[in-house]
């Protein structure tokens, strides 16, 4: 008797293992790039943003892939009930994408042009609806190390303290890269915008950085250290300086006005010509100043 009991014992046991074992593996197959990207999918063209973009190839070597971004819990170890969760999202999502594969197929470049901005949409709300879970998998917020790490850590420190995110509020084209951004010679300001950010920089940078912004306790913001510092990099960095470290040292808080306002003034400063619409929000900072 008790070696049957053994026997059986050993067999279920082995063969839930062993189940276990191959739903995991069909798990990580229908998450992998190969499956996502090529296998089964008319999905060409995000493939190729997707080889574009900063996760497919960065400084660190590290890629994120698909899964990791579109499906909750694939960027962080999933506890039993987030395993749970995980299946029912991919049986539900691996229906859907069947069916859209054979009824809405966007392997055409009308059919993409035609639901690219609808898929893009919905994602979107998706990450915003779970506080950005598949980011946060990956990023830590207050883990920065290297240059500018203090601004990094600074800058992410109000959502952390708020358990809020909106990644896309200042980074975009994040997963896919379908146009690779150029450098702009400016237009990105007005006038007016530049004339109430020199007003806040004389009263409360100039005793660091100079009248003229040609430095003193602080470096010079402009000319030659500024295109060290800023040719080639997104505006969003400068923001960032200003909003974080140097409003610190200022000891002010800005309005996000008020330092794009200040950004403005900086880049008047540097020769880069002021336009018809006002930076007004950061969502308008990803773009890349000229290096030279
Ligand atoms: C780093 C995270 C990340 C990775 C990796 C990633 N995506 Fe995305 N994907 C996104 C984000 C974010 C969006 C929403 C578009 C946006 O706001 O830029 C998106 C949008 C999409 C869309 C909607 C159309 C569009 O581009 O707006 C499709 C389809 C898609 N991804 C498929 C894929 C496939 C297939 C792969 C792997 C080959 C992949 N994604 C890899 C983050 C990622
Ligand atoms: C699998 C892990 C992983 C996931 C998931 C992931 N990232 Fe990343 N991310 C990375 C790595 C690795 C880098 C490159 C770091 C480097 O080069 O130092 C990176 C770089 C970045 C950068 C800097 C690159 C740039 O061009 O500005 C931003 C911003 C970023 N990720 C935001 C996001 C957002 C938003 C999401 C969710 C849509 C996301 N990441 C999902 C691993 C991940
Ligand atoms: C209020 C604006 C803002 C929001 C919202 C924001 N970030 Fe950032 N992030 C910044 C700034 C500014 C930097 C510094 C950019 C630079 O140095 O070029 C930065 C840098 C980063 C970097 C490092 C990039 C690099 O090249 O070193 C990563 C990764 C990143 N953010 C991820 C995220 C993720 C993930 C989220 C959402 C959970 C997020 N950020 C939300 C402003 C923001
Ligand atoms: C108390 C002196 C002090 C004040 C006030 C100050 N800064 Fe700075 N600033 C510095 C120093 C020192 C550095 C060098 C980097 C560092 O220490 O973080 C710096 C660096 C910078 C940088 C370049 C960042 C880099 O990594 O090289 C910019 C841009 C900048 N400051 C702008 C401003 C603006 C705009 C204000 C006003 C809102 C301001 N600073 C206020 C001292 C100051």
């Amino acid at each position: 008797m008790i070696r049957w009991i053994l026997l059986w014992g050993t067999v279920f046991g082995l063969s839930g293992v062993a189940l276990v074992a191959v739903t995991n593996k069909a798990v990580i197959y229908s998450s992998s790039d190969a499956f996502c990207g090529t296998a089964c999918h008319s999905m060409t063209r995000p493939l190729a943003g997707y080889h574009q973009g900063p996760h497919f190839s960065n400084p660190a070597g590290v890629r994120a892939s698909c899964g990791q971004c579109h499906i909750p819990y694939d960027s962080s170890h999933a506890t039993a009930t987030q395993y749970v969760k995980l299946l029912v999202f991919k049986a539900d999502r691996g229906a859907r994408d069947v069916w859209f594969e054979y009824r809405k197929s966007i392997a055409t470049r009308e059919e993409w042009d035609q639901r690219r901005e609808q898929l893009r949409t919905e994602f979107d709300s998706y990450l915003v609806k779970n506080n950005y879970i598949t980011c946060r998998g990956c990023h830590s917020l207050e883990a920065f190390g290297g240059p500018r790490s203090r601004m990094k850590v600074l800058i992410h420190q109000d959502m952390l303290k708020a358990n809020t995110f909106d990644c896309f509020q200042c980074h975009q084209e994040i997963g896919h890269v379908y146009e690779q951004p150029v450098a702009k010679v400016g237009g990105w300001y007005t006038a007016e915008q530049a004339s109430s950010g020199e007003k806040l920089y004389q009263a409360q940078c100039a005793n660091c950085h100079g009248e003229k912004l040609e430095g003193g306790g602080g470096p010079s913001l402009k000319g030659a250290t500024w295109l060290q510092m800023y040719g080639g990099a997104k505006l969003l960095t400068v923001w960032g300086e200003i909003t974080g470290p140097m409003a610190q040292y200022a000891g002010a808080t800005y309005t996000t006005q008020q330092s794009l306002d200040i950004v403005s003034y900086l880049l008047q400063q540097n020769g880069l010509p002021a336009g018809s619409q006002p930076l007004a929000n950061t969502r308008e900072l990803s773009d890349l100043l000229p290096a030279k």
